[in-house]
């Protein structure tokens, strides 16, 4: 497969995997992918967590499951969310950017049929955290955890500040090695036909990285950056949008 292809094949896969494990050959690969990603000063800050036991996956799930429910009761969290909700296919294509809401939650009846009916309650979703509170984040939070604990592997991407490079904008630079080496690796997931969906409620909030690490025995000079969950993909995904080259390139001058 060529590099342009696997550009356009990537997709974040939401839905189950394959119950088989991701075999060594492959896991190699990701790995080697992620080792030649460039690095500021070449620090190579990373650290790839692989994890495929079960018992670290159901903590990693738990602790999903628990941050999933509590940002269900964040009213600045809702709102946020709430501008990058795109309520029907023909929104998120007009848009270019944005997620699907079907994408992401399995909608009660009689939302199911017609998402945009929920489009007015969720434009200003802040208001909604009073039903984040009476726990209605347990049914995203239960599927997405479910989803955590049966994957195949998780990979967690750690950041390790004993890395950082010189200079005032260090960890700047270290967070731009962190997304091209995550890139890597996902475009050699892509080629491989490995699904990959980022799983980032368990790291939107300081506490619940902080019990991540503590799952893993994380040295204390690494902070978690990302979570992926990785398997072999049951159907191929193929929808997303982007915006057209004019809306975000500009020739000489902004
Ligand atoms: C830093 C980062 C965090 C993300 N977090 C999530 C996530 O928690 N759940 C999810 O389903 N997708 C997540 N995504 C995937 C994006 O939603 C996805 O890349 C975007 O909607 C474009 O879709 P595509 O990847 O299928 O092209 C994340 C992507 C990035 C780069």
């Amino acid at each position: 497969m060529d590099l342009l292809t696997a550009i356009h094949q990537r997709r974040s896969h939401r839905g189950d995997f394959e119950s088989k494990p991701i075999c060594q050959e492959h896991l190699d690969q990701l790995i080697e992918a992620a080792r030649w990603a460039p690095s500021p000063f070449n620090v190579q800050p990373w650290k790839l967590l692989i994890i495929s036991d079960s018992e670290s996956k159901n903590a990693i799930s738990d602790l999903t499951e628990l941050a999933i429910i509590e940002q269900f009761k964040d009213a600045r969290f809702l709102d946020d969310n709430s501008r990058w909700i795109r309520f029907s296919e023909e929104e998120w294509m007009g848009e270019r950017d944005g997620i699907l809401l079907s994408d992401h939650l399995k909608l009660p009846p009689p939302f199911d049929r017609d998402p945009t009916k929920v489009k007015p309650i969720l434009k200003n979703a802040g208001f909604l955290s009073f039903l984040g509170h009476l726990k209605a984040g347990k049914i995203p939070a239960k599927e997405i955890s479910a989803q955590v604990r049966n994957s195949p592997v998780l990979i967690l991407i750690v950041m390790d500040h004993q890395r950082r490079p010189p200079g005032g904008g260090g960890q700047r630079w270290m967070w731009l090695g962190m997304g091209a080496m995550i890139q890597n690796l996902l475009l050699t997931a892509a080629m491989l036909e490995i699904g990959v969906q980022f799983v980032s409620a368990p790291i939107e909030r300081a506490e619940d990285r902080k019990s991540l690490g503590k799952v893993v025995n994380m040295p204390s000079s690494c902070e978690v950056i990302s979570l992926l969950r990785i398997g072999y993909a049951k159907q191929v995904v193929q929808k997303s949008v982007r915006l057209d080259p004019s809306e975000f390139v500009c020739y000489e001058s902004f």
